[in-house]
């Protein structure tokens, strides 16, 4: 019913000292918010889990579960990692709002603080949540049809491109000897083109499963899964002299199936791209930054020029032609929606001739 405070935003405020709460009550407006009070955090919890709650506005100091806690907590849960969290501390200066916004915060206050200010700042918050629920319902919108597309194309492309298959190869078949030495090469060209086209509807329908199925972390050891593929490789093509280098220990959390599909396609490209290269080479390692590890995978294959670096992780977009080394373009695609499903980023270094290097992170590492 509008003008019921059931259709006002709801905000919780979390704070140890009862005044602390009144006076922010008063600054907010009980006319413009619902609002709800927690002592700490963990009363805070409780609360978030019976009710929905659009801002959270809390203390930093608190007995018990405290700010920054409450805070890993929320983003945590599914439900309530995207709840904006202002946090307020009577610490002020630049480094203690670094740290606040560190730790996950949308906004940090610092006491004493300006009511116009504040007001401003959970009218911003608010805002600026709805705009990303509504961007979440077109995306999730946009997956949908993405979803439908590519059923179709799995079932009304494949169908006839199944008979062009089957009829080219029925023709060579029963009317190979009729046919003269150009005829049967171009069927075996036609051959060619379907099993391409095949492929590529395969890569489609693995890229648009990628973004549908849900995430099931766990901790990986790329090290071993590493020495699977090449070892993949290795066997298919018993005649390549790869020099293969594995840093031994390398371990991320992830969803093993996706992570599997990174590297098989990152570790393929580095040993299809090497295969013109007498003495190729191949390395997957990490290095740390700060707090974060980068993965790398270099190899000293043919290269690109990074002034197209740009197009490599559109699907469809190739660097090399098929008559070099043959492709769908797919396959960084893949890997780049399979490093954003899991937070991390995906980054290339690369030289004509000399080789190519993707570097590439997931979120929660250390
Ligand atoms: N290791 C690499 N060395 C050189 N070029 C690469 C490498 N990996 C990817 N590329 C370039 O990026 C393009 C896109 O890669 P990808 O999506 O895997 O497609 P595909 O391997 O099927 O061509 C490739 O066509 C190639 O031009
Ligand atoms: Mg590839």
């Amino acid at each position: 019913m509008p003008g019921t405070k059931d259709h006002f935003p709801t905000i919780l405020i979390v704070d140890d000292d009862k005044s602390n709460r009144v006076l922010l009550t008063e600054i907010l407006g009980e006319d413009r918010y619902r609002i709800v009070h927690a002592n700490d955090g963990e009363e805070a919890i409780e609360l978030l889990e019976n009710g929905e709650v659009d801002l959270v506005l809390s203390d930093v100091m608190m007995p018990g579960l405290n700010g920054f806690g409450l805070l890993r907590e929320l983003r945590k849960s599914a439900r309530t990692k995207t709840i904006p969290v202002i946090l307020m501390s009577a610490q002020a200066g630049e480094e203690s709002t670094v740290e606040g916004l560190d730790a996950g915060a949308d906004d940090y206050v610092a006491k004493p603080f300006s009511a116009r200010e504040l007001l401003a700042r959970v009218r911003t918050h608010l805002e600026l949540a709805r705009v990303r629920r509504e961007w979440a319902s077109e995306l999730e919108q946009a997956n949908k049809e993405l979803e439908a597309f590519s059923y179709s194309v799995s079932h009304d492309l494949r169908a006839p491109l199944r008979a062009v298959d089957g009829f080219s190869k029925l023709l060579l078949d029963e009317y190979g000897e009729k046919l003269d030495e150009k005829a049967s090469h171009y069927l075996n060209r036609m051959h060619a083109g379907t099993q391409k086209m095949s492929a590529l509807i395969d890569d489609l329908l693995n890229l648009s499963r990628i973004t549908r199925a849900p995430l099931r972390k766990e901790l990986i050891n790329l090290t071993k899964l590493a020495r699977g593929v090449i070892d993949e490789l290795q066997e298919k093509e018993p005649w390549r002299k790869v020099a293969v280098e594995i840093a031994s220990g390398l371990a991320a959390h992830g969803d093993a199936h996706l992570i599997a599909i990174l590297l098989v396609n990152l570790l393929g490209n580095a040993w299809k791209y090497t295969s013109k290269q007498p003495e190729a080479q191949i390395a997957f390692g990490q290095q740390y930054e700060g707090n974060e590890t980068i993965f790398f995978i270099r190899d000293n294959g043919a290269g690109f020029d990074m002034a197209c670096a740009g197009r490599l992780f559109a699907p469809f977009q190739r660097l090399h032609r098929d008559s070099d080394f043959e492709g769908t373009g797919i396959g960084l695609a893949t890997v780049q929606r399979i490093i954003s499903r899991h937070g991390g980023r995906i980054w290339t270094e690369a030289t004509v001739g000399k080789g190519a290097t993707f570097f590439f992170t997931f979120r929660g590492e250390r």
